[in-house]
This record gives C-alpha cells, structure tokens and sequence, in this order.
C-alpha cells in the first residue's frame, strides 16, 4: 500500500518521463506546457489508489492514469477555447498562447497520446479498458456539448443540469476510479461500485468548481473567476437563483444575461447570489453527493486502512481553494 504522496510523487515522475516528438514544435510544445503546469492531478491518482484497493503493482497500472490525465488536459485546452478562457492554472490557456487553430489540433494529437498510453497495458486488461476509456471520453463530449448549448437556453431544470455536469466532469472520475480497478483485476461488481464512487464524487467536485468559479481567490484559482457568469453558464447557482429570485430582481437577472460592463456582471450577480444565500445551497448540494459517494465506497469490501485515503481525498477535495 502507498501513502497518496508516494501516489503522487510517482505521478509527477511518470508525466516527467513522457517524450514527445519534437517537431513540429507548435504541435508537440503546447503538450509539454499544459501537462507541466500541473493542476491536482486528482484523476491519476484515483486511477492508482482504485487499484492499490486490490493491491496492484502501480506501476503495472500507471499506463492508464497517464492516459487519464493526458485525456483530461487535452479537454482542458478545448474547454478552454469553447469557455473563452484566458487563464489555467495560473497561466495563459494554449490558445491564447499558440492561437486557437493550434490549440484544436494539439489537443486532437493529445487523444492519440492518451491512447498510446493506454496500449501499454497488459493486453489481458487492455480491452476492459478501452472500453471504459472510450465511454468515458464519449461521456465528456456529450456533456460539453450540453453545457454549450445550455449557455442560450432559457430554461434549463436542475435535473438536466446535474445530467450535464455528470457527463462532462463526473463520469471521468468515475472512468479512473473504474479503469484502475479493472487493471488491477477486481471484479465487475467491485469496478462498478467504485464507478460509483467516482460519479458522485465528480457530481461534487462539478458543484464545487462552479462555486469557486464565483467565489474563488483570483489568486488561488487559477482560472479567471467570474468566467461562468460572464458566459451565462448555466450552473446550479444560477439555476437556484431562477428559482428564488422576486419580479425585481428576476428583471435585474434578465438584464445581467445581456450586460456589457462584465466587472459589473459579475458584481452584480454576485450581490444577487448572496442576498438569496445561494451558496450554501449549492454547498448542501454537493455535500449531499459527496455523501453519496462515501456510501458508495463504505459497501465496498475491502481493507478499512486502503479506504481511507480515498475517503481523505475526497474530503480535501471538498474543501479545496482551486
Ligand atoms: C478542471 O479540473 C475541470 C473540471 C472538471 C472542473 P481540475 O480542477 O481537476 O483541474 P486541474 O487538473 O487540477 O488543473
Ligand atoms: C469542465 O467544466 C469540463 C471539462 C473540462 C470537460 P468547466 O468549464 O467548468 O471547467 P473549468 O472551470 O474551465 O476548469
Ligand atoms: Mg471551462
Ligand atoms: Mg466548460
Ligand atoms: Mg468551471
């Protein structure tokens, strides 16, 4: 068994390891820079402690949570462009930096990447795995594709927004914490439950981030704060709102949609967000499926001690700063 920092030393060490071609270097350098920028490396670690739980050599399971977070980044840069983003992890996004035709294709090239990975597995798990790879990276396109289409719709209910933030965030965390259960060879029902786990997990993790998204410390984020109001994002804060809001301030909400001053938008919404004391609302929400997932994880049986650091991550998790 490792501690999760061990976990994570070996992470950062094997994404250290990766080689890309060199040329053509506006291809292959924006891959380099968004992968050694960091972030939280959440995803891979889930991958390795799921498997840990079965006592599985991490090594023999780090091919797949390469292939995790190199997926994730590659969404990353095309979130990115679809969001408008400025700002990741505290830097310029890809296609602010290599313009956005560069960014679309050094992201398309990340997927074969993510793949190649992947191949390296033991080819008695490969094809489990791929599957759940493939429904996995299917699962997150279908989710962005809602979240763009929510932004100009009107009406959007919650039930179809928490639908879109399990497809776009939460069946990744859980495709990592199912990948790595499948390479360590537990059993179908053992994956699933971790499945389980994760999706709830990524449900409020998806809560939290929108949260942060409005309430953040610009200088921890890392993104720019505000980005979802200023692209009319349909988030469970803002849905909460719609709901609560009195005729005079669903007027002033009507108006902010179409605002130009954004530093006003987002003031401005913000003072409507706390006067209708939506962040706690949207905190019970995620509280509520944190709560599902650490059910999920407490029926699945095995070693309380290996448990419990899936049970510590995902409490840091809800807590988190960026
Ligand atoms: C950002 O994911 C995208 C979301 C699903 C909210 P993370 O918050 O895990 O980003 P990094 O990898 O730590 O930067
Ligand atoms: C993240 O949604 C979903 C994916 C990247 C697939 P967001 O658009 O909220 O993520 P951030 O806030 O830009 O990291
Ligand atoms: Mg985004
Ligand atoms: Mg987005
Ligand atoms: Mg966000």
């Amino acid at each position: 068994m490792h501690t999760p920092t061990q976990l994570q030393e070996f992470i950062d060490q094997a994404i250290q390891n990766i080689i890309y071609p060199a040329q053509p270097e506006r291809l292959y350098l924006p891959i380099s820079y968004i992968m050694s920028l960091g972030g939280k490396r959440i995803r891979p670690a889930l991958v390795l402690m799921s498997a840990d739980l079965f006592a599985a050599d991490v090594h023999q399971v780090m091919p797949a949570a390469l292939a995790i977070e190199t997926f994730h980044n590659f969404t990353l840069i095309h979130d990115d462009i679809m969001d408008n983003a400025p700002l990741r992890r505290g830097k310029a996004t890809v296609h602010e930096k290599w313009g956005v035709n560069n960014a679309i294709l050094s992201g398309d090239v990340m997927m074969v990447e993510a793949n190649k990975h992947l191949a390296m597995l033991d080819a008695a798990v490969l094809k489990d795995a791929l599957e759940t790879f493939n429904s996995t990276a299917q699962g997150v396109c279908e989710g962005q594709q809602l979240d763009m289409e929510f932004e100009s719709r009107d009406q959007v209910s919650i039930p179809e927004y928490i639908n879109m933030i399990r497809l776009k965030t939460a069946v990744l965390l859980g495709g990592a914490m199912k990948l790595g259960a499948q390479v360590a060879r537990a059993t179908k029902s053992q994956a699933e439950q971790l499945y389980a786990f994760g999706e709830n997990l990524g449900i409020a993790f998806q809560l939290q981030d929108d949260i942060l998204d409005v309430y953040g410390d610009p200088e921890k984020f890392g993104k720019q704060v505000g980005g979802d109001i200023i692209a009319n994002k349909k988030t469970l804060l803002l849905l909460k709102l719609k709901e609560l809001t009195n005729p005079a301030d669903e007027d002033l909400l009507e108006d902010l949609m179409t605002y130009t001053n954004l530093a006003q938008k987002i003031e401005k919404m913000r003072m409507l967000y706390d006067k209708y004391n939506i962040r706690e609302l949207a905190m019970a929400e995620m509280s509520a499926y944190a709560d599902q997932a650490f059910q999920a994880l407490s029926e699945l049986e095995v070693s309380e001690d290996r448990k419990s650091e899936l049970d510590l991550l995902a409490k840091a998790l809800m807590n988190r700063e960026y």
